[in-house]
């Protein structure tokens, strides 16, 4: 959740660790600060607040410190003000922490230490790290038990005894002001990377704080920890093993982490789909062969055509993705599939039979409800496939095998490339099961066109931005929004109303159309705007009678609808055309106005869309 940063090298660290913080800063946002290593002593400024506030009060000149840490927060314990922003400073005043992740044993350990006479100024559970850093190094004592084996410094030796006692998550930034060359970064759940520059190293949770730097990193591992000095990088267990690790390119570049023109990132990455989904599919849809190739997941191909049911899970916008999965597989290879909130998957004592499959879905692959279910599915003995962007992400890494979104890195906290490009491979999977079980090779062919076409049918909604703003600017001053749909674009109707909800901070219900007459047509009142997805299909003329029930009490009628429709503009009154395609391959054209809906209602009500209140883009608590 939070975003952390380190940089140690030639070149001032301050205004690298500020330009790191402002790329991470969707990851957390409501307080920030530095640590820059003087001279025999640590310098911390934070505030409550964004980057822009800490940038305000990193107002001394000549600022040349080589060596720092920086941190952006999303708060868990205690609230986001001064005191409780990172860095922390130890009780010794010698070590200091920028920390990404939850300490579950905090209040604990916090006993222990206040026990020893330690004395706590912030309500965090990342003090409690530092402080037991700070213990421990402090402590560390000429004799077997309490000190470092030989050739190990007292440092590293204090960092590794401390984080031996912590049960939770970690992504750590370390510095100690009586080693002022000397970095250490941890890692146990949260994300972390070490770019290798020229004579400089970037730590950071995220390849986006790294890449305008170099793009050679590693990538930690659970339990593992790296200790950069003078003498180079050098990677071990927590348990102190060396571990070689291999060098990995950085696969996005910063143009694609950049604005480019756009007001927002959202706005930028609804407009990249089309793009996106071309990236996506390009190499996995043979054309000329008619073949769909998943070579992520080429050696499961044949257990997964003998799979008896699938398990998709996942969080938020990720499960939208796999409940329209659950109709691919179901409908176009005859799979029994269910998809679970990964958050309750692993708490209500699932049931894996032989031959279930797992699916995780995640864009971040670090969503730790999304993870832990993972696990969950892995001890149970299920096989669990990977459907993630983030290339190496922790998610990425637990999955049997999977296959990987391409979709370029998603900024805005608001998902959207991704939501599309998970229903695309979500499709290219189903369509080559189907082909491999019962559908025709022409039928599978026939797929295959249509869904080669949607980049550009999308490219033809993009155009509709401005008359979408306008719907938008027409109903933006009501509080209470519906948004219904039926079949395939039930899972639509629920992304729309997030997309709503988180961004503009309407209330908003997404439904299938057929529920609302069983509650929620209660709370049809005069004006309230009920977004119908009524695009042409088998339940069509169903959804019409949805509309009727809404219009006869007063709701404000918006409707997605298909091209060609010549009846549908007497029902509505706003109308939003879309290309025509088959229903299966609908979710991914529906969804892209009620997108660009709830990113002009956000803006028109002022709000920052890229950083919605309380949210954050990776969820790594649970
Ligand atoms: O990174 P993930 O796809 O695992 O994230 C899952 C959800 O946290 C995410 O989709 C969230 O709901 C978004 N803010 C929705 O726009």
């Amino acid at each position: 959740m939070c975003g952390i940063v380190a940089y140690l090298g030639k070149k001032a660290a301050q205004p690298i660790l500020v330009e790191g913080l402002k790329r991470l800063e969707y990851r957390g946002y409501d307080s920030a600060g530095v640590a820059l290593m003087g001279s025999g002593n640590i310098r911390i400024r934070k505030t409550s607040g964004r980057i822009d506030a800490l940038e305000g009060i990193l107002c001394e000149p000549d600022v040349t410190e080589t060596f720092g840490i920086g941190h952006t927060r999303w708060a868990t314990h205690g609230e986001p003000n001064t005191v409780n922003a990172h860095p922390h400073l130890d009780y010794t005043g010698k070590i200091a922490v920028v920390h990404n992740g939850i300490v579950e044993n905090y209040g604990t350990l916090k006993t222990w230490l206040q026990n020893e006479g330690v004395e706590f100024v912030s309500e965090t559970d990342t003090e409690v790290i530092t402080n037991l850093i700070g213990f421990f190094y402090l402590n560390c004592r000429d004799d077997e038990q309490q000190s470092p084996p030989n050739g190990q410094n007292k440092f590293e030796w204090a960092v590794q005894r401390a984080l031996r006692e912590l049960y939770g998550t970690f992504g750590l930034a370390i510095i100690c002001s009586d080693f002022p060359n000397m970095l250490i970064g941890a890692k146990k759940g949260s994300p972390l990377i070490l770019g290798l520059g020229e004579n400089e190293y970037i730590l950071a949770s995220d390849a986006a704080a790294i890449v305008e730097h170099t793009t050679q990193a590693i990538y930690l591992a659970d339990d593992e920890m790296v200790t950069v000095g003078p003498d180079g990088f050098h990677t071990k267990t927590i348990g102190n093993i060396t571990v070689s690790k291999d060098l990995q390119q950085i696969e996005f570049s910063l143009e694609q982490i950049e604005l480019g023109g756009f007001e927002h990132h959202m706005l930028k990455e609804i407009f990249e789909q089309p793009r996106s989904l071309k990236t996506c599919m390009g190499g996995r849809i043979d054309g000329r062969n008619h073949r769909i190739k998943l070579g992520g997941i080429a050696s499961y191909l044949r257990d997964l055509t003998r799979t008896r049911r699938l398990i998709l899970t996942a969080c938020g916008t990720a499960f939208h993705a796999g409940l329209v999965g659950e109709f691919l597989f179901e409908q176009l290879a005859r799979i029994p599939a269910e998809t679970e909130y990964a958050s309750e998957f692993r708490y209500r004592n699932p049931i894996i039979e032989d031959r279930t499959v797992v699916v995780a879905i995640s864009q971040s692959g670090e969503t730790l409800d999304t993870l832990a279910a993972v696990e969950e599915a892995k001890e149970r003995g299920a096989r669990v496939l990977g459907i993630v962007n983030v290339v190496g992400s922790s998610i990425a890494r637990a999955t049997d095998a999977g296959i990987y979104l391409h979709a370029g890195p998603e900024i805005g906290v608001a998902s959207t490339k991704a939501f599309t490009a998970q229903v695309a491979v979500l499709t290219m999977l189903a369509i080559e099961l189907g082909r491999r079980k019962h559908i025709s090779s022409e039928q599978a062919d026939r797929h295959i066109d249509e869904l080669s076409q949607i980049p550009d049918k999308i490219d033809t909604i993009l155009t509709q931005s401005d008359q979408i703003k306008e719907i938008a600017a027409a109903n933006v001053d009501k509080n209470n929004w519906l948004f219904l749909g039926r079949g395939f674009n039930y899972p639509v109707a629920l992304e729309g109303a997030l997309k709503l909800k988180e961004i503009s901070y309407i209330h908003a219900e997404g439904l299938p159309a057929a529920e609302m007459k069983h509650g929620p047509i209660a709370l049809i009142a005069d004006g309230m705007p009920a977004v119908f997805i009524a695009t042409s299909g088998p339940q069509y003329d169903k959804i019409m009678g949805n509309i009727a029930e809404v219009r006869a009490r007063g709701g404000r009628i918006i409707v997605v609808a298909t091209e060609g429709d010549e009846n549908i503009a007497q029902h509505a009154d706003h109308l939003i055309m879309i290309p025509d395609a088959p229903e299966f391959l609908q979710p991914m054209l529906a969804v892209v106005p009620l997108q660009l809906l709830a990113y002009h209602a956000a803006v028109l009500r002022g709000h920052d869309v890229d950083k919605p209140r309380n949210l954050a883009k990776s969820v790594t608590v649970e």
